[in-house]
């Protein structure tokens, strides 16, 4: 978790690759920028932004302000001055063995400049693709070494998909492997980084009353919702090789279902919370073939072949499925993933329907988890309605966080470069989450490309498919 006090910020330079792309100009400088400006990073803290093609620090800065004044952020000119100082930009042909050389000598100078060993941290920022050759490239040129003294260490981050499909994620662990060791690598999941999805284990350890009722005695169905008003905005070779189901339900929800379905530590530290991740992925089922038309739903808007120009796209905008978990908590609760871009909200949530005890197939409790637009727990709970009468009602009992006006709390992408800078791997998938969780999605992936479920056109705005 992250640490803020001063003495644990350590020193370190930041490459981000890719730094002229759209995840840094709209999350990754940002959050440097938050960061800094909240004294959460070190002093020490050097920016190396690599594009293939030139770009100045007064190009990267004059977007970063432009950025934060459309989100109406008022512009802290001690911490951009702060940012300028410590940016240097590196013009690289990534295919060019001795283009890494040269970024290797501006780390290095960086380091001597500064009089300090300062860890070496690699973002990816970059399509998959790329990962690889990237890496090899980082690795041959030494640079995964941690300092030129070599006494702290050298980090990979990378973004999800982490692969394609489980074939392709375990050609991408092991060509990673061969430069970067598995504690030197962050895979982000922003999703677990949200909030109130880290608040998902301190709901479950701290209040006897959920974690006596969670399993199949007590729970009838669980849900998990990410859906988004927004399409694919211009994304359209990303999105085309992804679809739905990998860019959201393989990676972000079952991260969270993982979360919400496996056995409680001891304790929460970064090893046993991965330990019980594992454990209970490894048990996630898809639905069985002959079950994977009524039990998965992939969908498409309207529209979305023109916005790619690809008449023939199949690629899914919507995607839901039901999971299960054959073991003595969770045996025959409904474990539904669901999400969907060009929907009518953004709205990203975690619903566990209560069995009502007289009725106990119909839900009488149910607790919603609030991830997006807002933060928050909400659990309806049934009353008698005031008077002479026996009538029954269902009324919410709620807590917002944003109902606390003076709390102020890291947005995702803060958290997890703040995360990575302390060395804290908490909060991201491991090698072994990863292959469990594409495991127990392929059954899906594979019957879709089979051909076995059709695929429904939905018109954008579209409260559900089907
Ligand atoms: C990303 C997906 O991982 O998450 C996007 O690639 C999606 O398609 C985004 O829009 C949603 O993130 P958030 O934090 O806005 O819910």
């Amino acid at each position: 978790m992250v640490k803020s006090s001063h003495e644990q910020r350590e020193p370190a330079i930041i490459t981000i690759f890719g730094v002229s792309g759209d995840l840094s100009r709209r999350k990754l400088l940002p959050a440097l920028y938050n960061l800094a400006k909240a004294n959460i990073i070190s002093e020490h803290t050097y920016i190396v932004g690599v594009s293939r093609r030139e770009l100045t620090v007064d190009r990267l800065i004059d977007d970063l302000e432009e950025h934060l004044t459309s989100s109406r952020r008022k512009i802290d000119q001690h911490t951009i001055n702060w940012l300028k100082d410590r940016l240097t930009i590196q013009v690289m042909d990534l295919d060019e063995q001795s283009d890494f050389k040269k970024l290797r000598d501006t780390l290095d100078r960086i380091e001597d400049k500064v009089s300090v060993c300062l860890s070496r941290l690699f973002y990816l920022a970059v399509p998959v693709s790329a990962f690889s050759p990237l890496v090899s490239m980082i690795g041959a040129a030494g640079l995964n070494k941690g300092c030129q003294h070599a006494n702290v260490e050298s980090r990979l981050l990378i973004e999800k998909p982490f692969g394609y499909d489980i074939k392709s994620a375990k050609l991408l662990i092991g060509d990673i492997l061969k430069s970067f060791k598995e504690h030197e690598t962050y895979r982000i999941d922003h999703y677990l980084a949200k909030e109130t999805v880290q608040n998902i284990l301190i709901l479950r350890s701290q209040n006897p009353v959920l974690e006596a009722s969670w399993g199949h005695k007590y729970i009838k169905s669980i849900t998990i919702r990410a859906i988004e008003s927004i399409g694919i905005e211009n994304r359209v070779d990303f999105y085309e090789q992804t679809g739905a189901f990998r860019d959201v339900i393989q990676s972000h929800l079952m991260q969270i279902l993982a979360l919400i379905t496996m056995e409680m530590p001891e304790s929460i530290n970064t090893d046993s919370v991965h330990r019980a991740k594992v454990s209970v992925l490894e048990q996630i089922q898809a639905p069985r073939r002959e079950m994977m038309v009524s039990q998965s739903v992939r969908g498409q808007y309207r529209g979305y072949t023109e916005e790619v120009d690809n008449t023939e796209s199949i690629t899914e905008t919507y995607a839901s499925a039901i999971f299960s978990i054959d073991n003595d908590r969770w045996r025959g609760v409904p474990l539904k993933l669901e999400t969907g871009k060009a929907m009518n909200e953004k709205l990203t949530e975690i619903v566990v329907e209560f069995k009502s005890r007289q009725r106990p197939e119909e839900a009488s409790n149910i607790l919603t988890v609030k991830i997006q637009p807002e933060d928050g727990v909400i659990l309806d709970v049934r009353v008698k309605v005031p008077g002479f009468g026996e009538a029954v009602e269902t009324i919410p009992v709620d807590f917002y966080y944003k109902e606390r006006k003076s709390l102020k709390y890291p947005d995702a992408y803060e958290r997890v470069i703040a995360d990575a800078l302390h060395g804290d791997r908490t909060l991201f998938a491991t090698s072994e989450e990863v292959l469990e969780s594409w495991r127990a999605s392929q059954p899906i992936l594979d019957a879709w490309a089979d051909g076995d479920v059709q695929l429904e056109l939905y018109e954008k705005g579209a409260s559900s498919v089907v």
